[in-house]
């Protein structure tokens, strides 16, 4: 079976060679990751060469148009949707935001909908706000003690007059990866539309979208190694529901009929670095030999960056288990969850936890993390919060050790 090869991935991110991080230790990257090499140059080219009004009838004009169509085209074959089907927006707050005024148009009073208590306040707010236009807005209960959501509980509340279910795959606090094949199922037997939150997930390999059903799939370009966008798949099926949220004219333009902010130029095309890294990685470990998924190269690339967090994540699961300083929050199982790990500290503030942890050069956080729902829903306090430590695949087995042990100082 390949491993990742892990000098080579941190080879490809230059705060890896900088200085001033040298020695540091970053167990912050749910908050937003390294840009990958690849992204940076496609941004100084970009800024250099092609900072003009796109698609006109000059050089450096159309290259830019053409720079920023092909990261659609790409994105798109990487969640396997069409091309028409991806959207880049402002940031995913901003992509729901617009989202629910455009559905609202479309919905009537007494129309219901199903939202996960285990939501960043970007795939909760705006959905919950409807409920001043007259919708009936249901809340998806997690377990308190666990943070766990249960397919069960949905089945009871999903009825015919459910229009949409909106739920993370994974989510910024209990870093549970959520079995969303499952849910899409119920979704769409009860003709209901499925919103998914994946600004969690997507660090941790992109999905096959069209395999995991959900009508409508977000994620963060800045957690996943590239340029502060967001992304946005609208499955056609979804677009019926939808009403034009840009200017009349653009009506019929499936790249921005849900985009009033108008495009990043430069921010746009500079997504296609996040696929050229994937391609290297691709490249680099499957030019030859084994492949798995007849050598589907999202896929791969994917089960690469896992096996390497999984096999990482151990560690630190067995650290929380054997102490009982913390609670930790999520499942103890290094599989089912992403590593994105949060913990409520019994005799230290969350912000000390963190501050003290940067005194062993880890970078961490605290807080609450735009999660206040699901923080209340478990117990805890938002305005303390939690610790959090997240990594992604490029995290070396060392960084993890230098993370044991200071906690260990530190609790
Ligand atoms: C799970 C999750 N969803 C949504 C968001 C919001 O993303 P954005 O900053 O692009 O609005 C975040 C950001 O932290 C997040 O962690």
């Amino acid at each position: 079976m390949k491993e990742l090869d892990i000098e080579f991935v941190r080879s490809q991110f230059p705060a890896f060679s900088s200085d001033k991080l040298s020695n540091k230790a970053f167990f912050e990257n749910a908050g937003g990751s390294f840009m990958c090499k690849q992204v940076i140059e496609r941004f100084d080219r970009y800024f250099k060469e092609r900072k003009v009004q796109p698609y006109g009838f000059y050089e450096s004009s159309i290259l830019a148009g053409e720079e920023m169509d092909s990261a659609r085209t790409r994105m798109a074959e990487y969640l396997n949707v069409n091309t028409e089907e991806v959207l880049f927006g402002p940031s995913t707050s901003q992509n729901t935001y617009v989202l629910a005024q455009s559905f609202l148009e479309k919905f009537e009073s007494g129309d219901e909908i199903i939202v996960s208590d285990q939501e960043h306040e970007a795939n909760a707010g705006s959905w919950h706000r409807m409920l001043n236009k007259g919708i009936k807005v249901i809340v998806w209960k997690i377990d308190p003690n666990t943070g766990s959501l249960d397919i069960n509980d949905l089945k009871n509340l999903i009825t015919e007059k459910t229009k949409f279910i909106a739920v993370t795959h994974c989510s910024n606090i209990v870093g549970e990866i959520n079995d969303i094949k499952i849910i899409s199922d119920i979704a769409h037997k009860n003709g209901s539309l499925l919103i998914v939150d994946g600004v969690s997930y997507c660090p941790h390999g992109l999905p096959d979208v069209n395999e995991l059903g959900a009508d409508i799939y977000f994620f963060s370009a800045y957690k996943t190694y590239g340029p502060h966008q967001g992304v946005m798949v609208i499955r056609e099926n979804a677009k019926k529901a939808l009403t034009n949220q840009s200017h009349f004219f653009n009506s019929n333009y499936s790249d921005k009929f849900m985009v009033p902010a108008g495009p990043d130029h430069a921010q746009v095309a500079a997504c296609n670095g996040i696929l050229d890294y994937f391609d290297e990685i691709f490249e680099h470990h499957f030019s030859s030999g084994e492949m798995l998924f007849g050598g589907n190269k999202p896929k791969n690339v994917a089960k690469l960056f896992r096996d390497q967090e999984i096999k990482l994540l151990k560690p630190i699961l067995d650290y929380f288990r054997n102490n009982n300083k913390c609670r930790l929050i999520g499942p103890g199982d290094n599989v089912s969850r992403a590593p994105t790990v949060a913990f409520v500290p019994k005799n230290k503030s969350p912000s000390n936890v963190a501050s003290d942890l940067n005194g062993y050069n880890i970078m961490a956080g605290a807080g609450d993390f735009y999660a206040v729902r699901p923080l209340k829903a478990l117990g805890i306090d938002p305005e303390e919060g939690v610790v959090r430590l997240s990594f992604v695949h490029y995290t070396s087995e060392d960084e993890v050790t230098k993370l044991i042990n200071s906690l260990d100082k530190v609790l």
